[in-house]
């Protein structure tokens, strides 16, 4: 992140504070999360696209109350996917009518108390869900917005487990064979629904527009249709997140106001030609506001040379801290960040403490061949999705979140301890 920075005795600072006084105060793991480049990250994505669009962080890739009031400050609106996601947007100040509840299943429970809240939107997902939201929104007296998400049929070009807008999925409702149009008909037809607009989102850690694009230009269609049939035309659309950022020296990241012109562009231009009126954008990035904010601290344990194949550098977290290695094969960097070495590099493996081989941090890494117990190392770009997707295997403590602006660091989420294990084990 923007503020990191390496001194004369080659220790590494990020927001003023070097990392072996983190490391000491906090203790390691940690996740260290550059509160100014966060915020930056913010207004970036709100300049970029202006006053005739809202970008709603997606509060999966981490989500925490310090964060909702960043957010609510930055003048993001926020898109959660849960009922714990909702319960922290809402206990962390921000504004029911700037969150969008997401999600393939939600519950009945999750409904309810959004609609209760009084969220900007509900997205929904499924036939069956337009029913459900429709029943809790009357029974409640209250008329919800609601976007309806669409699958495009587009294939993007990234993982496959986090690619959703080809059909075969479980997320949104078809554009093909009529789906979403009819999708259309039924949500017009309730009076307790207010169809605001269509969302699509194709996917994850994307780097090339022309899916966006290919979206974008479907959901117009598909708003051209609305307005040909039923005489209306839906105020908005929502093009998700998904856009990449570099977590090796290999990725080429586009900027936001890059993906913001060009969803602008094509927008404009396909409803000039249909005759809309261009409706409010909005756009949903989680991954690229937070994920190059953080980087996770470890210190190093083991190591273990294995002479003619390579070093396998141990530290004292692993999968339970970051799954991405291990779940998408996801390619990180690595760097010694608590002192200068000249020695040669060494073909090196980082990997974790946990029961299994497959628990690796970062797969291919050169790290100074006087590499040795005690010394930190530092894994940047961990921002998004990995503290939201840590977990307790091998009953490991989830680590502390620490935010450093302006030479002080505070912890924002606290490490975990053994006594939040056993309040959980109540036999
Ligand atoms: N909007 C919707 C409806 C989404 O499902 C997602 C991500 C986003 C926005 C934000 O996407 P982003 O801008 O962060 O790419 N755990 C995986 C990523 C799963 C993404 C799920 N949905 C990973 O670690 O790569």
């Amino acid at each position: 992140s923007r503020t990191v920075a390496r001194d004369a005795q080659g220790v590494v600072t990020v927001g003023g504070i070097d990392v072996k006084t983190l490391a000491e105060e906090f203790g390691t793991p940690a996740y260290v999360l550059d509160e100014d480049d966060f915020r930056a990250r913010c207004r970036a994505w709100r300049e970029a696209f202006g006053d005739a669009a809202d970008v709603f962080y997606a509060g999966k890739a981490f989500l925490c109350r310090a964060v909702v009031r960043w957010l609510t400050e930055e003048g993001l609106n926020l898109d959660v996917c849960s009922g714990g996601e909702l319960a922290t947007a809402l206990a962390g100040g921000m504004p029911a009518e700037r969150i969008a509840l997401h999600g393939n299943n939600k519950s009945t429970a999750e409904i309810e108390r959004a609609v209760e809240a009084g969220v900007g939107r509900i997205v929904l997902d499924s036939f069956q869900e337009i029913v459900r939201v429709a029943h809790i929104a009357e029974r409640l007296g209250r008329r919800q917005r609601v976007q309806i998400r669409v699958t495009v049929g587009v294939e993007a070009h990234t993982h496959e487990f986090i690619a959703t807008a080809h059909e075969d999925q479980k997320f949104g409702i078809a554009l093909a064979d009529g789906q979403a149009a009819e999708a259309v008909r039924r949500v017009l037809k309730l009076d307790s629904l207010e169809l605001v607009g269509i969302h699509s989102h194709i996917g994850s850690q994307i780097f090339d527009m022309a899916g966006f694009e290919v979206a974008a230009r479907r959901v117009v269609q598909l708003l051209t249709d609305v307005r040909d049939e039923h005489g209306v035309e839906l105020p908005e659309i929502d093009l998700g997140g998904g856009l990449g950022i570099a977590y090796t020296s290999d990725d080429d990241p586009r900027e936001p106001h890059e993906i913001a012109k060009a969803l602008h562009d094509i927008v404009a231009h396909e409803c000039a030609a249909a005759g809309l009126a261009v409706p409010r954008l909005s756009v949903e990035p989680g991954r690229a506001i937070a994920g190059p904010t953080t980087f996770t601290l470890y210190e190093v344990g083991t190591v273990k040379e294995l002479s003619g194949l390579r070093t396998y550098v141990s530290v004292d977290g692993g999968m339970s801290d970051n799954i991405r290695t291990a779940l998408y094969d996801a390619e990180y960097s690595v760097a010694l960040v608590s002192r200068a070495s000249d020695a040669p590099p060494m073909l090196s493996r980082v990997v974790g403490k946990h029961c299994e081989s497959g628990d690796i941090v970062v797969r291919d890494a050169f790290l100074p061949a006087d590499l040795a117990p005690g010394d930190l190392l530092a894994v940047p770009a961990t921002g998004a999705y990995c503290r939201s997707m840590a977990s307790n295997y091998n009953h490991a403590l989830r680590p502390p979140v620490v935010a450093v602006s302006g030479g002080k660091a505070r912890v924002i989420v606290r490490r975990e301890t053994e006594d939040d294990l056993f309040l959980l084990d109540v036999g």
